[in-house]
């Protein structure tokens, strides 16, 4: 019956009130058929769009048709009060199908997305800390437990912190070992600044961190400073252009080097095992005096100098001996930088070299594992 709607009342032969109430009980049934197939969003779509359409939707043509064309004003009447009877209960049925639609979806969605508590979960592995990281933690126990407190600072820095502060002029012979990456500042900076730009660089030890703290802080002072530095250096099995070190630094009255060299030989027992003996030798700082070089008795033979097999220990060649880091008491021109009375305090100050200390308290004979990011090598460390 809904196809009739597309021609006239007198197409179909309806001349009366009682014939077009009779066609009205054949569109309701045609209706409530198709609203009984209803069971998705797609097919309600469909549903609508015949009953309710703006162009060719049943009650759009009603309304063209059948109530615009009515050939006698009775009929007219009689159309229009079904049509409006008819439309109101169109309206209400195709909205109450969009719910059902709607619910009958979500109950498909809620039955493939229920979340079945009794599988097994998906297993992903956590990863664990890099031994560089494992390094710098372990050292940053031993001196937290000494009461320093550990401080971080800018890996980009000025020339005055990594070398002038530190008494390296810029001539001194220190720097050419040292000089680095510097940046170029970027172009319309230059342009646009009327202050001189200061240059910058990558920093070549964490020392600079020496200066920053005493610039901020009164003594008493004791931090450390783990972090990463930068040289102009060609990787190979000791070298990398980017490592890291823990710099040390204590000022206080009355510190004196038997404090700094227990300080130093506590450490290494602690970070290599006991029965581990330390040195040094003299060395030399601009910013330390007197500046030394810390040793340890070999891990791997035990300070012998001979292997388990009789020969010469390939690790520390034979000497029993393993060079660690450099260290010295702060050279009082540093103080003045800082404005820090030369004559009232004094302390010293290390700079621990950690890829070199990882390798060996782990064994690894080259430095470029660190960074390759194997995780075979990466797994050996839980
Ligand atoms: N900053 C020095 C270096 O990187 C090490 C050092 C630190 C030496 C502190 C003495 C005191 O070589």
């Amino acid at each position: 019956m809904k196809e009739s709607t597309t021609k006239s009342l007198a197409e179909i032969g309806v001349q009366t009130p009682e014939q077009l109430a009779a066609v009205f009980v054949q569109l309701r049934a045609d209706f409530e058929r198709d609203a009984a197939i209803v069971n998705d969003d797609a097919s309600w779509k469909t549903f609508r769009d015949a009953w309710l359409g703006r162009k060719s939707g049943v009650i759009a043509n009603i309304t063209d048709n059948w109530l615009k064309k009515a050939p006698t004003p009775d009929l007219k009447k009689a159309v229009g009060q079904a049509l409006n009877e008819f439309r109101a209960h169109v309206e209400a049925i195709i909205e109450e199908r969009r719910l059902a639609a709607e619910t009958a979806a979500e109950q498909v969605a809620l039955a493939r997305e229920r979340i079945d508590l009794s599988l097994p979960g998906v297993m992903r592995p956590v990863g664990t800390r890099h031994p560089i990281r494992q390094t710098f933690e372990e050292i940053e126990k031993i001196f937290l437990s000494m009461g320093y407190s550990v401080v971080s600072g800018p890996e980009i820095e000025t020339p005055y912190y990594n070398f002038e502060a530190l008494n390296i002029p810029e001539y001194h012979p220190a720097r050419d070992n040292m000089d680095t990456f510097y940046m170029e500042p970027p172009p319309n900076a230059l342009a646009s600044s009327s202050t001189k730009i200061e240059p910058r660089l990558l920093r070549t030890h964490t020392s600079p961190m020496q200066i920053r703290t005493m610039e901020k802080q009164k003594p008493p002072v004791r931090i450390i400073v783990p972090g990463k530095v930068y040289r102009r250096d060609n990787p190979d099995a000791t070298h990398a252009f980017a490592f890291h070190q823990i710099e040390g630094l204590a000022v206080d009255v009355d510190l004196t080097f038997c404090d700094f060299a227990g300080t130093i030989e506590y450490f290494i027992r602690e970070f290599f095992g006991h029965g581990t003996k330390s040195r040094f030798r003299p060395s030399y700082f601009p910013f330390t005096e007197p500046s030394v070089e810390f040793d340890a008795s070999c891990i791997f033979c035990g300070g012998s100098g001979t292997s388990a097999s009789g020969a010469n220990c390939s690790r520390c060649k034979g000497s029993g001996w393993i060079e660690l880091f450099g260290a010295g008491m702060v050279d009082p021109a540093v103080y003045g930088y800082v404005k820090y009375d030369a004559a009232k305090f004094n302390g010293f100050a290390f700079g621990i070299g950690i890829d070199r200390l990882a390798m060996l308290k782990f064994g690894i004979d080259d430095l470029q594992v660190f960074t390759q990011n194997d995780v075979r090598f990466l797994r050996q460390f839980p």
